[in-house]
This record gives structure tokens, sequence and C-alpha cells, in this order.
């Protein structure tokens, strides 16, 4: 049987999940706490990263060599960056880059020195499993969570997300970090802190690695009131209802 680690930043982005595995049993290590058991059957090790990319890689790298995770999936939420993607909708990663990676002129902007690339790839088979998850919850409870703050019915969107060290909150930032990459044919969807990193490390290791990312704010001059409030009030939600169905499928 295969082990499949579910990796967040924030507890509330996790909460409720930890609470549903069976046999479980809690490890410390490098500073997280891992959380070991078995959802609906499948072997699982949750784990909170906190924020950032250096954070997700030591927390993937401690999943794979210490945990024998075989497969990681990330649950969390994200900025939104492309006109379409509205505040409650919810992205299911196709590719991820790095939008802090500049080693220019040496290497073309974005790209990962020594990969020969700026995108990686997620696993296909993998995100379309939790963009099937995803969509069975958007059109059950989840379509509550969003009238409960006032917003639209969510929708999915598969496609490129962008991750940096930087929490992005002023409009024209944001719009310089769309330019940026639309320039480079890197067009993103949404961008948060920790994914391309994580997607790095499993392709390092050649694990297969998803990401579903529930849209907190619009990275603009709000983001740092609609983020907390979002979290709270529903990003808290997503896993306890993606991830079984997941492990179902
Ligand atoms: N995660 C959620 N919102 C974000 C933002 N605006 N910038 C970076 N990461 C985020």
């Amino acid at each position: 049987t295969t082990t499949l680690a579910i990796l967040s930043a924030l507890p509330e982005e996790q909460e409720g999940l930890v609470h549903m595995l069976q046999d479980q049993e809690r490890i410390a290590h490098a500073g997280r706490v891992f959380w070991r058991g078995t959802l609906h059957g499948q072997s699982v090790v949750c784990a909170l990263s906190g924020i950032g990319k250096v954070a997700a890689a030591t927390t993937a790298t401690a999943l794979i060599e210490r945990f024998g995770a075989q497969a990681i999936v990330f649950t969390g939420v994200a900025g939104a960056l492309a006109q379409p993607v509205k505040v409650g909708d919810v992205v299911v990663a196709s590719h991820y880059v790095q939008h802090d990676m500049d080693a220019s002129p040496l290497f073309p902007r974005f790209e990962l020195p020594g990969y020969g690339r700026s995108v990686l790839a997620c696993d296909a088979p993998l995100s379309q499993l939790l963009a099937q998850a995803t969509a069975e919850c958007l059109a059950g409870p989840a379509a509550g969570w969003a009238a409960s703050m006032g917003l639209q019915a969510p929708q999915l969107h598969q496609g490129l997300v962008a991750s940096g060290d930087r929490f992005v909150s002023g409009a024209a930032e944001s719009a310089a970090l769309r330019a940026s990459l639309q320039g480079a044919g890197h067009g993103a969807l949404a961008v948060e802190m920790e994914g391309a990193a994580i997607a790095q490390v499993c392709a390092d290791y050649g694990l297969a690695f998803a990401a579903m990312r529930s849209i907190s704010d619009k990275a603009d001059d709000t983001a740092h009131v609609d983020f907390p409030a979002f979290v709270q009030k529903i990003a808290r939600n997503y896993a306890c209802s993606i991830l079984p169905r997941l492990c179902e499928l």
C-alpha cells in the first residue's frame, strides 16, 4: 500500500482532517508535527509546513525521506491573478512557476538553474482525481460556504499557479507580476507561497504532486483583509471535504 502525504501551510487549511484519521500517531520532527494514520483505508501522513518555499521544501523532503510518502497533495489558499478567477473559486494546479526565481542574465528570467525549464508539471492523473474530488465538493457543501460569505457559486479552474516568498498585497504589484509572467508566456491563475517549491522537491524525487487552492483574495490592496477572513470562515472546510473524497476515488 502507498502512503499519501497531505500538506498545508496553515493550521486552518488542514483543520479537522487530522481528527478524521484512524489509528492516528503524532510525530514531532524537524520543528514540525506530522500525523500518521489512515483515511478510508488509505495510509496518509498529514503535515503543516508553515509559510514560504523553504519551509515547504524541507517539510516535503521530510515527508518523503522520513515518512515514506509516495505522493503529495497540497491543500490551501491562494490569491487570484487571472481575471476569471474569483474569491471563493478553487484552482487545481496543472503546472507551477517560481515567480521570484531570477538568475538572469545567466539564465532566462524564471528558469530554474539546472532544470532547463521554468515550469514544473503536476502529476496529471493525481491532479485529475483531485479536480474530481474538488468538483464534488463545489457542487455540494462548498456552495453553502460561499453563500454564507456573500460569494457567487464557486467555480473550478485548472492551470498554472505561481509561487514566491512574497504575500502579494497591492493592485500595482499584482498587475506587474501578472504582466511579467505573461511576458514570459506563463500566464498564471493564482499566486501563493509554497506550491512550486514542493513541485521541485517532487520532481527531484520522482514523486506525484497535486495541489488545490481556494481563492482567498485578489492579491490587491484588500488582500490583507480578505485573506484572514476567508481562511477563518471558509478555507478551513475544504480539506475535510476534499481529501476523504480523494481517498475514495
Ligand atoms: N496566499 C493567499 N493569498 C496570497 C497572496 N495574495 N499572495 C501570496 N500568497 C497568498
